[in-house]
């Protein structure tokens, strides 16, 4: 269909047939569709019409390809122009194939993983007869309160960047209309969500234009520069206006700086939630707001469908803003190649093939390995075979790894980490205890981990945060392992035997109590349908860590928000004139997280060259080539992270003290050395002035190389204009 039908489409389209395309009803709406090829309905407590019903746009939650087709079949029957419904879902870290939580996948610092694993996701997710998904989630986050920071790939706007272009192009392909086993992807949550205050969830987000636009903002471009075809609005205020209401955010900047011609969704209820937020008085007012700003659909609430009709005729509104929004829409579902296939990917005989293959499992399993991270290692990893196991927590035989936004993968069939060991180990190497539940203990379960962990040679604790303790409304203000399980860990510590801790968490924990006590830590978040036998590879060595902390993790949570890229203030504590007192600084607590951005350790050891630059001075025409030398100097293959940092010495606003500007992972193998090359170009030098302009300065900076934030060697160059 050729665009100048679309438009035909829409000229004969009644007023409310549009505005109905701008609803997207949730799944309780179709129900039982599949069995009697009826929409049921309509959902009384919305007040929505069988006719809004029938003429909707799109549709939220539904999965399985029968389903699908039963439902669009029927749509297409009772839809008098016949334009097909969209499908869209929260399909974040896989569909029924669970990878790693995106907070993970940032760990791996593997952008082709990042691909692969939203490339099987969409493949699962069409032929149960999805079309969009509403990921990838970008926010920056820099508040561990935060339940959602584990749907963020973490801190650093440069990495955040990298990985939604990953992911945007995993889920969307080249020809989404050609290729039916990808989806449309949609970057949320428009604009710094991740900035609320306190880390609680949906608060307010209040901070400077150039803040936004430098850390918050990069990574949703990224998205929409590869060609992401939706954006979804965030729950917070940006300068004072809720984002699903704000029109310098979304006409202004997205539509007309960034030029964004997809499709806008809000959020699930926010337009509604204009009311409570107490920028509009009634549901006509938040509508009024919604369409005016440029949102496209709303999500859940019915303020469009009870107002739109009176707001145009009211004159409110002009009825072309509707009509654009509606082409919007109409056109995303002409890319899809919906009008040709209406139910394009879903494929019930497919999807009993392909959904949670061995081939998927696989990937996901490689996925999970490289996202672990080991945060600590006296030596006592990998388990030598002869070595007798105590596996003992709450997370030793549980299938809750699969983490928040995995609704249609299933704990059941998670491989757990004992499982995972158990295809490992002789069955009488590897002895087990609950240990504790994950937020209470009772004597019994104390007294059964002490015998099982008498018995053995090295104690393995499987500890963390259920799943339900992070994501959506999970925002925590103390972010310890639940007492209970600190308890344990003391309770075998008398036995003098090592202890080893798998960590199965959704955010940067407070790691007091377990770093400190145990002889090796590894970080392996919420791993995925196969995190089991991941972690059973790692802690056996026959895979080899090589996570690197994507967000840092707090000494403590009064430190918060900590992060690697931060200002050097006026009284930095390390200046080599600091007065003992009169300094930037805490007085009980370092200024330092407990684990730096970047930080990781592997089984293997990396040595460093010293760096090379090929010139003191660099301009925009002739870039600085910085080289450095990375030797395995260990005896185990492993895959190290190349890090480059810089410091712009002298900004006309302050710079970060460090900021990312490239890194290499490579496998290097025992005794392998390669040389890193790094162009380092006058663009990568460019930040947002005080009045916004985007451009570099003349001057001094430093370059740091190394294999993590707080581990790198550091040369100065200038940059002349
Ligand atoms: C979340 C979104 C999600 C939407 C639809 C909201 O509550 O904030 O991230 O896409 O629900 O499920």
């Amino acid at each position: 269909m050729a665009d100048q039908q679309l438009i035909s489409l829409v000229e004969r389209m009644t007023l409310e047939e549009k505005i109905a395309q701008l609803m997207q009803l949730a799944v309780p709406f179709f129900e039982g569709a599949e069995q009697s090829g009826q929409i049921t309905g309509p959902m009384e407590s919305l007040g929505i019409t069988e006719e809004i019903v029938h003429n909707a746009g799109s549709v939220l939650g539904l999965a399985g390809a029968k389903e699908a087709i039963a439902v669009q079949e029927a749509h297409l029957r009772s839809n008098r122009l016949g334009i097909p419904l969209l499908l869209m879902a929260d399909i974040v870290h896989g569909f029924k194939t669970i990878f790693p939580v995106p907070l993970a996948m940032g760990c791996s610092w593997d952008m082709e993983l990042a691909e692969q694993s939203a490339k099987i996701a969409a493949r699962e997710a069409s032929v149960s007869g999805i079309h969009v998904t509403f990921a990838p989630m970008v926010d920056l986050v820099r508040d561990p309160r935060w339940g959602r920071v584990m749907e963020s790939t973490g801190e650093d706007p440069y990495l955040n960047s990298e990985f939604a272009r990953a992911f945007v192009r995993g889920f969307q392909g080249d020809d989404l209309s050609g290729d039916v086993h990808r989806v449309a992807a949609c970057v949320k949550h428009f604009a710094a969500y991740g900035a609320g205050e306190g880390g609680r969830d949906y608060n307010t987000v209040d901070m400077s234009e150039r803040q936004l636009r430098e850390y918050y903002l990069p990574a949703y471009k990224a998205a929409l520069e590869e060609g992401c075809e939706m954006v979804m609005t965030s729950f917070n205020t940006v300068h004072g206006v809720p984002a699903t209401g704000n029109k310098r955010l979304m006409r202004d900047l997205l539509r007309g700086e960034w030029g964004f011609d997809g499709v806008l969704i809000s959020d699930w209820g926010a337009v509604k939630e204009m009311i409570p937020h107490g920028v509009a008085e009634d549901e006509e007012e938040a509508a009024l707001k919604a369409i005016l700003a440029g949102v496209d659909i709303e999500m859940m609430t019915p303020c469009y469908v009870h107002h739109l009709q009176d707001l145009v005729r009211e004159g409110k509104v002009e009825e072309r803003l509707i009509d654009e929004a509606v082409l919007r829409i109409l056109s995303l579902k002409k890319r899809l190649g919906l009008f040709e296939r209406p139910v394009r990917g879903a494929d019930p005989a497919l999807e009993q093939e392909i959904v949670f293959c061995d081939e998927h499992r696989q990937a996901a399993r490689e996925a999970a390995v490289k996202s672990c991270v080991l945060l600590k290692n006296n030596s006592v990893l990998p388990l030598k075979s002869e070595k007798r196991v105590a596996l003992i927590g709450p997370f030793a035989a549980s299938g809750d790894i699969l983490g928040p936004w995995s609704w249609t993968g299933s704990k059941e069939d998670a491989i757990t980490v004992e499982q995972g060991l158990r295809s490992k180990l002789a069955s009488d190497m590897l002895l087990t205890a609950e240990g504790c539940d994950v937020t209470s203990v009772t004597e019994q379960q104390l007294d059964e981990a002490l015998k099982v962990a008498n018995e053995a040679d090295v104690i393995v604790l499987a500890l963390g945060e259920d799943s339900e303790m992070s994501g959506e409304a999970g925002s925590r203000a103390f972010i310890t392992l639940p007492e209970p399980q600190l308890e344990l860990i003391q309770h075998l510590k008398p036995l003098q035997k090592p202890i080893v801790v798998v960590l199965f968490n959704g955010r940067p924990l407070d790691l007091h109590g377990v770093l400190d006590e145990a002889d090796a830590v590894l970080e392996a978040w919420y791993p995925g349908s196969e995190g089991g036998a991941a972690i059973a590879e790692l802690l056996t060595g026959e895979a080899n860590p090589s996570g690197r902390l994507s967000m840092s993790f707090p000494y403590s949570v009064g430190q918060i928000p900590v992060y690697y890229n931060h200002f050097n203030t006026g009284r930095p504590k390390d200046a080599p004139d600091a007065q003992e007192r009169y300094v930037s600084q805490y007085l009980d607590i370092p200024n330092e997280p407990l684990l730096p951005f970047g930080f990781g350790l592997s089984y293997t050891e990396f040595q460093y060259g010293k760096m090379m630059l090929s010139a003191e001075e660099m301009t925009a025409k002739s870039p600085l080539e910085i080289t450095v030398s990375v030797t395995n100097v260990g005896e185990m293959a492993g895959e190290e992270v190349v890090q480059l940092y810089i410091r712009d010495m002298s900004g006309e606003v302050v710079r970060p003290v460090q900021e990312l500007k490239d890194f290499r992972k490579v496998l290097l193998q025992p005794g392998e050395q390669q040389d890193i090359t790094f162009i380092l170009t006058e663009e990568q030098l460019r930040y947002h002035h005080s009045d916004l302009t985007y451009s570099s300065d003349a001057g001094e900076f430093c370059v740091m190389v190394g294999g993590s934030s707080k581990d790198t060697e550091i040369r100065r160059f200038r940059l002349k204009k």
